[in-house]
């Protein structure tokens, strides 16, 4: 498992400590990240207890549990609790992943959580996205044709086209990869980082689509494409099980096999 640092803006002090409403046996301590933008305080730990008898098998359960019934103030993103929104994605023991697909009893002892590494925090868990979103829109993640659309049909693809998408359409930019890698962590302002380079890779690799040049003009970039050095921490933690340094490779293959 990798390990990461902290969140921007983190002196973190000793928080409060919320005791679990029923005195379980199978008492499991949380350790949370807390920031609140509207006080003038540094981010804390909070100590949770939660007893896992009365709690769902996942950490997103139990943040869940922690908000219902000890501190209804603790925020944090979910939606679909199923590993398909990519909304819950938080540093859990050290390691980047989805909160709704992350097993509490994988985690041994304290369990500690903290925002996403190296983006802004809102407040507690909610990392600012609005960064990310802005470099996701930046490669234009969307099909681009020049020809006329076949008359009364659809673009069709074939079935061994389709599945060079496989491992690609999958993401569900939760940002866990990006927010591993160490070169997005120091150069995030100009090196687009693995989630959005899948992402890029995701449309050159589609049959379908005609500004394949284009693209890979945008992408080819001393900091763009090339700060990545294949860390590959961001293979290493993708909750989706996709593999990014090879989107990024693939795509550093295309920039030196084109022809200009
Ligand atoms: Fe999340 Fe994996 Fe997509 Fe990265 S590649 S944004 S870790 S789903
Ligand atoms: Fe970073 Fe992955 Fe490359 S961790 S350096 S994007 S291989
Ligand atoms: Fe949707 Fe976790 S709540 S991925």
């Amino acid at each position: 498992m990798a390990e990461f640092t902290l969140p921007k803006n983190s002196v973190v002090k000793k928080g409060k400590a919320h005791a679990s409403p029923t005195a379980g046996k199978r008492l499991k301590r949380f350790k949370v990240y807390r920031y609140d933008p509207d006080k003038a305080e540094n981010p804390r730990f909070d100590t949770f207890d939660v007893d896992l008898d009365e709690c769902g098998p996942m950490v997103l359960d139990a943040l869940i549990k922690m908000k219902g019934e000890q501190d209804s103030s603790l925020t944090f993103r979910r939606s679909c609790r199923e590993g398909i929104c990519g909304s819950c994605s938080m540093n859990i023991d050290g390691s980047n992943g989805l909160a709704c697909t992350t097993a509490i009893e994988d985690v041994k002892g304290e369990v500690r959580i903290t925002p996403l590494p190296a983006m802004a925090v809102i407040k507690d868990l909610v990392p600012d996205f609005t960064h990310f979103y802005a470099q996701y829109s930046s490669i234009k993640p969307w099909l681009q044709t020049v020809t006329p659309a076949p008359s009364g049909k659809e673009r069709l693809q074939s079935p061994e086209d389709r599945e060079k998408l496989d491992g690609l359409y999958e993401c569900i930019l939760c940002a866990c990869c990006s927010t591993s890698c160490p070169s997005y962590w120091w150069n995030s302002d100009k090196f687009l980082g693995p989630a959005i380079l899948l992402q890029a890779y995701r449309w050159l690799a589609d049959s379908r689509d005609e500004m394949t040049g284009d693209r890979l003009n945008e992408l080819e970039d001393p900091f763009r494409l090339y700060r990545c050095h294949t860390i590959m921490n961001c293979a290493t933690v993708c909750p989706k099980g996709l593999n990014p340094a090879k989107a990024i490779a693939e795509i550093k293959k295309m920039e030196a096999e084109r022809v200009i």
